[in-house]
């Protein structure tokens, strides 16, 4: 028997095809966002904050198991102090929501960086998500604050060569993963994609040692007006390309 009624097609989804299992992103472009609107830049910190929660919800519910966001870099301490204080209350905001909700949304949160500069409320605030961590399995996000990639890899040889010192490693030893195991991203599987949004083409210090063989999307989007589709764009186009690693 023939049906007549047409059957709809479905609108094909970014879940139908491979999800990378890394995506890290250097949230750019706050401070024009604001500029334009005739805002104080603080108020892009506030939106582009916002956006990055609707973004790592996002990132869970199609089944990435990392992303790593650049919130605030070694370099960004070259800022006005007000804007330096803007920046790190919202993320001490954001830590907050975190110790609350972390657990119901499933969402680990593990921080890289520096973290000995940062205020004791801060400080305390990552301690219980380092706790609450231990009860939760799945989806993690990497809060990249007070971080440099020339700053993490100095750290991870002084760490190696304090290791040789006390005689638990020997120099000759050293591998590129007993190295990678120095690195604040220990563990932790390196990023497919990197995606940096406001039209600004260079890495600004992120990810040296892991983005060695990731992708790189770039859009001139704004990180305020950056949205879930967005990440469906960049995961389009990440699949299209080939992945050599130095191979023909
Ligand atoms: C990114 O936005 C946020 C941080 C670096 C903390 P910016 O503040 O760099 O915004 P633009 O690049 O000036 O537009
Ligand atoms: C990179 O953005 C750092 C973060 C997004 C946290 P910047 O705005 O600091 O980078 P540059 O100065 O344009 O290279
Ligand atoms: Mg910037």
């Amino acid at each position: 028997m023939k049906l007549n009624r047409q059957k709809k097609k479905a609108a094909p989804k970014i879940t139908d095809g491979p999800i990378p299992e890394h995506i890290a992103i250097i949230m750019d472009g706050n401070g024009r966002w604001a500029s334009r609107r005739g805002l104080p830049r603080t108020a892009g910190h506030a939106a582009g904050s916002e956006v990055f929660r609707t973004i790592a919800t996002y990132c869970k519910n199609i089944g990435l198991k990392y992303l790593t966001v650049y919130a605030f870099s070694t370099e960004n301490w070259k800022r006005p102090a007000s804007e330096i204080e803007a920046i790190l209350g919202l993320l001490d905001k954001y830590l907050r929501e975190a110790v609350e909700k972390m657990e119901r949304d499933g969402i680990r949160l593990a921080l890289f960086g520096d973290l000995a500069p940062l205020g004791d409320s801060i400080r305390s605030l990552i301690r219980q998500t380092e706790e609450i961590n231990e009860r939760i399995e799945g989806f993690q996000v990497n809060l990249c604050l007070n971080y440099g990639g020339r700053d993490e890899i100095r750290r991870a040889a002084a760490a190696f060569a304090r290791d040789c010192v006390d005689g638990v490693r020997r120099p000759e030893e050293l591998t590129e993963e007993m190295f990678s195991g120095y690195l604040y991203s220990k563990g932790i599987p390196e990023p497919e994609l990197v995606i940096r949004p406001s039209g600004e083409q260079r890495i600004s210090n992120f990810l040296l040692w892991q983005s060695a063989y990731s992708e790189f999307y770039y859009t001139d989007l704004l990180w305020p007006d950056f949205t879930p589709s967005e990440i469906d764009r960049a995961i389009e186009a990440f699949r299209k390309r080939e992945r050599r690693f130095g191979a023909v």
